[in-house]
């Protein structure tokens, strides 16, 4: 498929009279796609029932005139001020019981069932005025559910609303549910929190100290099935006006709701890239690597949510907004180094990124965004990002199309097993996500390219499967590893947990068929590694096994840190990167998938049938006899790798 590019675009914030000129500018540049409408509700809707729909038509129009694609927003994520008057309860609460208040964006709480009302009637006039118009070519349901710490909301309607989720989640007889079997799940009996009904359960905050681990899980999951049901209500109404594919736009790093349950409702999976933002707000490391690449963003961060999205999106995938220039959010926004703009979109490309649109198109001279780089300055002139998005377009119409494969290697991520992470982290420090992404890191270093995958996903054709820290494996998952000739890499805290969040018995993993137990546990303080014996250590938490395997890597303090029983290799704890990429690599030469030594900040890439190469660094580099310019990207044709069957 030939890859596409797009911006994003706010043709509300400015005078018609430039609309045909900007039009005419995007597709100059070699633009296909313009996304709009996803904040323009105050102006679709300035009062309750009077509609101005006139400037979008108008605005769709002249953007399909000059030959671009339109991608409608939804305009859901900014009620107008009105709203609130007309449903004043509407607010999210915060865990301190704080209202979220109007005066920025995703001022709602999503059990609100006046608001989602209100949301339905203004998705149906949109869907019913543009589902057939040939410009509308895709929408875009709300804008980053999850934004600004919006998942979790713990208002009375929330609280209302979670009472009926439990009530079907332990089903009794007749439309009340089974409270006994509530207590059992949860283990209620524990400080004699049992409840007699329904009614009497409250939203797990403000408790005199931690709230019980089993309710606060169920509470994360029904908060994430909010998210589900909101955007599934915008999706039936819009897909009965409408064949254009639906997408939402996700994010980097947020995991409060179940990406991939949304996007089974959705036609492609969508998020919003920007690198340098990210590497200083969201990327775990030290000062020296955010230095290195405060202009690059990390090599692996953008890496990991391309396949990540590209699992959500079952394949079908996008970057809705790509940063083109310095950002206005994170704690320090540099500019990118010039070439790092097309190095992004290739990458994207390279991962499988059917299209790239850069936000924004031109810089907001008012309001919140000011300091936000776009294609074009306040004033119109072009700002540096434009030059490679024209670069990006050229090279497309040049290249050979990417066709993607199957990927070297899978990797399962699982957003309850964040959400148990945090619930119950047992040390300062344990985050699932960078668990996992530690991981990922590890395995890039060694030159491979990852599947990721959810946990109920299909596992054919991989030789190696990793599911790190995947703190409750469901039954199906641990048959698959029972009758899997690939080799698994499990652990740490992979089974920990059952489905209520209660520690098994027999203890954990509780594979079947394997002798391996973890018996006991302890969480350490970040200065007090345990060196392993072969280099590198076991950082911040560490299992202590018995049973019947063979150990793989010691500690120096006589302990068993990895461990092998058949077709599983087992990591007794949070292993550092020095002993991550060795027992990795040993990983990979067990099961013989081809690695390569990559030199600092090169990545490699394989799709079907090329390997893109990209050197994120400011040094030329060498890898397997090749000269990788600084920031370049090289392409490579290459044989397809060769699934097991
Ligand atoms: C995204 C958001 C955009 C804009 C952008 C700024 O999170 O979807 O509307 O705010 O960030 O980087």
């Amino acid at each position: 498929m030939k890859r596409t590019i797009g911006t994003c675009y706010y043709p509300e914030h400015w005078p018609r009279d430039i609309w045909q000129e900007d039009a005419r500018r995007m597709a100059e540049a070699g633009l296909t796609w313009v996304r709009i409408g996803e904040f323009s509700w105050s102006r679709l809707e300035p009062q309750p029932g009077q509609y101005d729909f006139d400037w979008l038509d108008q605005a769709i129009s002249v953007l399909g005139a000059a030959g671009l694609k339109v991608v409608l927003g939804t305009p859901t994520a900014t009620p107008p001020r009105w709203m609130l008057d007309r449903h004043p309860d509407m607010l999210a609460l915060d865990a301190e019981g704080r209202p979220r208040k109007f005066g920025s964006r995703r001022h709602y709480c999503f059990s609100h069932e006046g608001y989602k009302a209100e949301c339905a009637r203004i998705v149906t006039l949109l869907a019913e005025r543009y589902g057939n118009n040939p410009n509308v070519a895709a929408w875009q349901t709300d804008n980053e559910y999850g934004c600004h710490d919006t998942t979790v909301s713990y208002s009375a309607a929330a609280r209302i609303a979670f009472q009926r989720w439990l009530r079907a989640r332990y089903p009794g007889n007749g439309n009340d549910g089974d409270i006994a079997a509530l207590n059992k799940a949860w283990g209620n009996v524990f400080w004699s929190m049992e409840y007699d009904s329904f009614d009497q359960i409250d939203l797990p905050n403000l408790t005199v100290t931690e709230p019980n681990p089993s309710h606060v899980l169920d509470f994360r999951r029904f908060s994430s099935d909010q998210v589900v049901v909101f955007n599934r209500l915008q999706v039936d109404i819009i897909r009965a006006h409408s064949d254009a594919p639906i997408a939402h736009n996700y994010m980097g790093r947020i995991t409060d709701f179940d990406h991939f349950k949304v996007g089974d409702d959705l036609d492609i999976a969508s998020w919003d890239s920007y690198p340098l933002g990210f590497l200083e707000d969201r990327v775990k490391a030290d000062d020296a690597h955010k230095r290195a690449y405060a202009r690059q963003g990390d090599p692996d961060f953008q890496a990991f949510h391309h396949d990540l999205y590209r699992a959500v999106g079952r394949g079908r995938w996008w970057v809705m907004e790509q940063q083109p220039g310095p950002v206005n959010w994170a704690p320090f926004n540099p500019a990118p180094l010039p070439g790092m703009v097309r190095l992004w979109s290739w990458e994207a490309f390279a991962h499988g990124a059917e299209a790239v649109c850069y936000f924004r198109w031109r810089q907001a001279p008012m309001a919140q965004e000011q300091m936000h780089a776009g294609l074009l300055r306040p004033d119109s002139a072009e700002a540096e990002g434009l030059a490679e998005a024209r670069q990006v377009a050229q090279e497309i119409a040049d290249a050979p199309e990417v066709t993607v494969g199957l990927a070297d290697v899978a990797l399962i991520f699982d957003y309850q097993a964040v959400w148990a992470w945090q619930i119950q982290p047992h040390g300062r420090g344990m985050d699932y996500f960078d668990l996992v992404f530690d991981t990922y890191r590890a395995l890039r270093q060694l030159g491979l390219s990852i599947d990721i995958v959810r946990p109920d996903g299909e596992l054919t054709g991989y030789r190696m499967i990793l599911a790190p820290g995947l703190m409750h494996m469901p039954d199906a998952l641990k048959q698959a590893q029972k009758d899997s000739k690939a080799l698994w890499v499990l652990g740490p805290r992979t089974g920990a947990r059952d489905a209520t969040m209660r520690a098994p018995i027999p203890l954990p993993p509780a594979l079947s068929g394997q002798g391996l137990t973890v018996s006991r546990v302890e969480s350490l303080r970040p200065d007090m590694p345990l060196p392993l014996e072969t280099g590198g250590a076991v950082i911040l938490y560490r299992e202590f096994v018995e049973g019947a395997f063979d150990v793989l890597e010691r500690t120096k303090d006589d302990q068993p840190a990895v461990v092998v029983d058949g077709n599983l290799i087992y990591l007794c704890g949070w292993l550092d990167p020095v002993g991550m990429r060795r027992v990795l690599q040993r990983a990979a030469d067990l099961v013989q998938i081809d690695t390569v030594d990559l030199p600092e900040g090169v990545r490699r890439r394989k799709t079907a049938d090329e390997c893109f190469w990209f050197n994120h660094t400011t040094e030329a580099a060498q890898v397997q006899g090749m000269d990788l310019a600084p920031l370049s990207v090289v392409r490579v044709a290459s044989p397809a790798p060769q699934p097991e069957t």
